[in-house]
């Protein structure tokens, strides 16, 4: 083995990074569907249900995958959800929808101006953006940070871990 693909190897990881992937019909049902089978995989990962991190990420998951469903929608297509435990610990939530063409709002200060979802999600999001999805579609992603929701105090503020 060169030094060089040694190298390489050390940067692979030990396993395969905890991974979920579904496909939802672009329905109210499908985004209810999306948050509670994001419940069951967090649960499966070691999160508490009734845990404010998961409560949090349900909620991202839910107003993201509305917003996949009422803004992102085309007929005959679904929506991807993808979950995924990042290395240091973070959830990285990403709702797929065929509607590239559709932007958010540029500006996140517009976005937030704009309704109650993305309000929700710069809330309690570490971090959240947009990807284009080639050929057409684009991604909707937010991050979960390990500890409180957007790193604040007082989004559950009866919950709040020590
Ligand atoms: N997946 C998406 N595709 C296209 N546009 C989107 C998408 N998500 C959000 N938007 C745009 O961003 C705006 C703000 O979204 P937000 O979720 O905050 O509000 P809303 O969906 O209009 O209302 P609410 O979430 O309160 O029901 C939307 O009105 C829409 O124009
Ligand atoms: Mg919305």
């Amino acid at each position: 083995m060169t030094s060089e693909s040694a190298e390489i190897e050390s940067q692979q990881p030990a396993c395969c990074a905890p991974e979920f992937i579904q496909l939802f019909s672009s329905t109210r049902r499908g985004a209810r569907l999306a948050r509670l089978l994001a419940v069951e995989q967090l649960a499966s990962w070691g999160w508490p249900r009734d845990g404010e991190r998961t409560d949090a990420a349900a909620l991202v998951v839910a107003e993201l995958a509305a917003n996949a469903v009422v803004h992102g929608r085309l007929d005959g297509r679904g929506f991807r959800l993808g979950l995924a435990l990042l290395p240091a610990g973070q959830l990285r939530i990403e709702v797929t929808d065929p509607r590239g063409e559709r932007l958010l709002p540029a500006e996140r200060r517009e976005a937030v101006e704009g309704g109650r979802g993305l309000v929700i999600v710069d809330a309690l999001a570490a971090d959240w953006g947009v990807l284009p999805y080639p050929p057409s579609g684009k991604t909707v992603w937010a991050e979960i940070s390990v500890r409180c929701p957007g790193g604040r105090q007082g989004v559950f503020p009866d919950r709040i871990e020590a």
